[in-house]
């Protein structure tokens, strides 16, 4: 049988273990504390953290932050990631539809996100719920690296 998770809003108690999955995703390009406690301050219902719903351990496995912009009907999915021994799982989706479904409650109709453009399988994950590349954002990242901007009409 597939795994279920729970979603639900990040608490402060939850951020040794979202720095960890950070940095298991993203090396050298990890987000730090102060920004993750940044994050939460200012979008605090849309800074989402997913933990498997049964067995041991149910420790947090995934986390993603959102921010709806200040035109309110546009939003921005400022980040995604799952702990590597979660890739596959399903937790990414059960993420992705429960900040799908807050927008959609929010009447926001449009949904943004940059990824860099070596990271095929976040790609392919996105365009998995609809999201479309709309351009390429030159030495968009830190090393230089171009990410693509992707957009999703909801
Ligand atoms: C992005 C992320 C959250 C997606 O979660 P996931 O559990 O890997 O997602 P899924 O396995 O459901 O979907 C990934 C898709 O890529 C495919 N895929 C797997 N490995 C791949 C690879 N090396 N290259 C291309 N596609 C790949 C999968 O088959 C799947 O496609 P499918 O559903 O059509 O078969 C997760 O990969 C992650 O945490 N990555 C590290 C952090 C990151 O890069 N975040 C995104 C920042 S923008």
């Amino acid at each position: 049988m597939p795994q279920r998770f729970t979603v639900r809003p990040f608490q402060l108690r939850d951020l040794p273990r979202i720095l960890q999955i950070e940095v298991a995703s993203f090396g050298a390009d990890a987000y730090d504390r102060n920004l993750f406690a940044e994050y939460a301050r200012i979008s605090p219902r849309l800074f989402l953290v997913a933990a498997p719903s049964s067995g041991k351990p149910r420790r947090v496995c995934g986390y993603s932050i959102s921010l709806v912009l200040p035109k309110g009907d546009r939003a921005e999915l400022v980040s995604l990631a799952l702990d590597p021994a979660f890739l596959g799982s399903g937790a990414a989706d059960s993420l992705m539809r429960s900040t799908l479904r807050r927008f959609r409650l929010r009447r926001v109709s449009r949904l943004t996100l940059t990824v860099k453009i070596s990271n095929l399988r976040a790609l392919r994950f996105y365009q998995k719920y609809g999201f479309r590349k709309l351009r390429r954002a030159p030495a968009y990242y830190e090393d230089g690296a171009d990410g693509i901007l992707m957009s999703l009409a909801l």
